[in-house]
């Protein structure tokens, strides 16, 4: 919690107190929750938000309204006025009570969005009120203000929509630090990416082209097909009538280089992700010359690896080279 009754971003149970807006539809099944007025002379501040009242369906989000006192910045935190904020795989997970990660209910649930700072602690120098700004955070993203400390907001392009900047960071990073960090493609490689019609993999796919002659596999729906090869994916497998591993040897005896995002999940794959973990040898991937990494966002500590993966996103963005694809936008 940055202060004690900052709205914040830190993942903390909900503590505030909380009372329903003249509730919108979603409102009314809210958890009834006591609600103290604050103290007569104290200034109020009052949001909405989407709270996660329990593990379950689309009911247990509910939209509410938190009255607080106004927060008090910390140094070097700020406050963002959000304007949109994105909706990743990661939550639906946690919505289900699949991340361990994620508190008990009642969360605000988030981990990335945009918005405008509206007010700044001591020592930011590098953000000012008015700043539009992108936001990785780790949580609370979904309501309509967040403190976070400055270091985890990035400027966002002039060109640049609140809803591309919502889209950018968790997709856009995973994808490169899993790329460049983790598998490290260079010139003439291929790539196999699973789930490449999905966030991270859009994002993989056109991160992919920013290097030259890299080739890509891509499983997704067949449904699908048409709009990822438009978006650069040279090989298109449908995983759902067929065996990538196969379709892959087809088409390129040695296979794919580098595999980016985890494989849809039906009962012969996890069978044989099952039978694989046993009977990896580790010791077999040093004559064969292979690597294996595993990657997970919300464990990357290294702030100032997040931060420089961000500044070169940017960078691709302004260079027209990586666009976030936006498929639907939901009002608060
Ligand atoms: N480790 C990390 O740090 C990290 C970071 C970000 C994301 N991830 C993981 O990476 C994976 C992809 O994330 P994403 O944000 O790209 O996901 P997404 O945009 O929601 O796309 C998921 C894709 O999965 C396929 N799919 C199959 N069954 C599905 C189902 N029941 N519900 C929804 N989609 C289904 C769909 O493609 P088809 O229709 O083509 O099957 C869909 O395009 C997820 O498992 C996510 O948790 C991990």
């Amino acid at each position: 919690m940055s202060g004690e009754e900052a709205p914040t971003q830190q993942q903390q149970p909900e503590q505030q107190e909380k009372k329903p807006d003249e509730p919108p539809p979603a409102a009314a099944d809210a958890p009834e929750e006591a609600t103290s007025a604050p103290a007569a002379e104290e200034k109020t501040l009052s949001f909405r938000a989407l709270v996660l009242t329990g593990h379950g369906g689309y009911d247990k989000v509910k939209l509410q309204v938190k009255t607080q006192g106004e927060p008090r910045l910390q140094p070097g935190e700020v406050l963002v006025r959000v304007k949109a904020c994105g909706l990743n795989f990661g939550e639906l997970l946690g919505r289900m009570g699949m991340d361990e990660l994620l508190p008990s209910p009642p969360v605000t649930m988030g981990v990335e969005g945009s918005g405008v700072i509206e007010a700044v602690g001591e020592d930011v120098k590098e953000r000012k009120v008015g700043d539009r700004v992108i936001v990785l955070s780790l949580g609370g993203m979904w309501q309509e203000v967040v403190v976070v400390s400055a270091n985890r907001t990035f400027p966002m392009p002039e060109q640049m929509s609140f809803e591309e900047g919502a889209a950018l960071s968790v997709n856009y990073v995973s994808a490169y630090l899993m790329l460049f960090e983790m598998a490290n493609v260079r010139p003439g490689k291929s790539v196999l990416i699973h789930m490449a019609a999905g966030g991270v993999g859009i994002a993989a796919t056109q991160l992919c082209q920013t290097v030259q002659d890299v080739t890509v596999f891509g499983t997704a729906s067949a449904s699908k097909h048409e709009t990822i090869a438009q978006g650069g994916v040279t090989h298109l497998i449908d995983y759902r009538t067929k065996d990538y591993v196969a379709e892959i040897r087809k088409i390129s005896p040695k296979g794919a280089t580098n595999s980016v995002t985890g494989p849809k999940k039906n009962l012969l794959a996890v069978a044989k992700t099952w039978y694989n973990q046993l009977s990896l040898n580790t010791l077999k991937l040093m004559p064969a010359n292979k690597a294996i990494s595993g990657f997970y966002l919300g464990h990357i500590i290294n702030e100032e690896l997040v931060s420089r993966t961000m500044f070169k996103l940017l960078e691709l963005y302004g260079q027209g080279k990586i666009k976030p694809h936006i498929d639907s936008k939901l009002p608060l």
